[in-house]
């Protein structure tokens, strides 16, 4: 798709956005309560305005006053090489390490598969309910309070959900059977915390929430949409590439490892 990166990395932002935010030129500094690698990051996507030596040092200043880990976003081409070289040196050079390598895909509503008679019921909120919030909480640790802020936070949302299926195994009931959040910003639906039950896997439940989204997106002429993915999320990418999602372009993370944990790669004897 042909939108530049730090365009779209701008729109990305506004569909994940941090409780507390500030701006240093052109980058984003993001602090939520350790709440997320994107809701506690700087994101770089731009020229701080300032010699980067300086710009790195107001950042790590930034996070140490919130008692956070200086953690930079870069961006990457779809290949995973950084957009910004020097400040990939600047930051390895200073022993940052890249973490999370995550994948920016995009496609047009109008490619996204359509509904059909085998699609499952697909219900949509604007508001954030108690059970898509426990279907969340469900696959990943939150926050209280913040992933709640951060998940209403953006200019506009949806809350998709698959409603759970018949309690068919001796397995706890899941809150609901799958869920994603749409975050919608002019000329963009973003797809956050997809997630399907696991043993409502491979029967097309991701598939009938992005045709749901397709079908959304036709009806308010909305026309493209893009969403974030591991690299290493094998399965994902494998979905959505079926699903008419592209590489756009990637991110990486770079924090300093702890310094306290540094030295503890493998288990040894703690004797007086
Ligand atoms: C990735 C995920 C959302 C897919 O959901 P799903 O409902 O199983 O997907 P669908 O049934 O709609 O699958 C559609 C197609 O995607 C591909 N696919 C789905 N899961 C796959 C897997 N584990 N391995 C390879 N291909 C896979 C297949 O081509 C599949 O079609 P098929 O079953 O006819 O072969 C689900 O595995 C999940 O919730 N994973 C954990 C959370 C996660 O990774 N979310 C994505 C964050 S970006």
């Amino acid at each position: 798709m042909n939108v530049d990166p730090l365009a779209l990395e701008h729109v990305m932002a506004d569909g994940w956005r941090a409780v507390e935010e500030d701006r240093l030129g052109g980058w984003m500094l993001r602090a939520s309560s350790g709440f997320t690698a994107r809701g506690n990051s700087v994101l770089t996507a731009g020229s701080p305005g300032m010699p980067l030596p300086d710009a790195v040092a107001v950042v790590q200043d930034w996070y140490a006053a919130r008692e956070l880990p200086a953690r930079f976003a870069l961006v990457t081409d779809a290949a995973g090489a950084p957009t910004d070289p020097l400040l990939w040196e600047r930051l390895t050079t200073l022993g940052y390490a890249a973490d999370q390598p995550t994948l920016a895909m995009t496609a047009s509503a109008s490619e996204l598969p359509a509904l059909t008679e085998a699609s499952p019921p697909v219900r949509a909120d604007t508001r954030l309910t108690q059970p898509w919030l426990e279907a969340f909480a469900a696959y990943r640790s939150i926050v209280p309070g913040v992933a709640e802020q951060i998940l209403t936070g953006s200019m506009s949302q949806l809350f998709l959900e698959v409603p759970a299926g018949p309690d068919e195994s001796d397995q706890p009931a899941e809150p609901l059977g799958a869920i994603v959040r749409v975050a919608l910003y002019p000329g963009w639906a973003g797809l956050h915390a997809m997630w399907v039950a696991p043993q409502r896997r491979r029967q097309g439940l991701a598939t009938g929430l992005v045709a749901a989204v397709g079908q959304l997106c036709r009806e308010h002429h909305i026309p493209d949409v893009y969403l974030l993915v591991q690299r290493a999320n094998s399965a994902a990418r494998e979905a959505f590439g079926g699903m008419g999602f592209r590489d756009h372009h990637g991110q990486l993370y770079l924090q300093r490892p702890t310094p306290e944990l540094a030295g503890l790669s493998s288990a040894k004897p703690i004797s007086r």
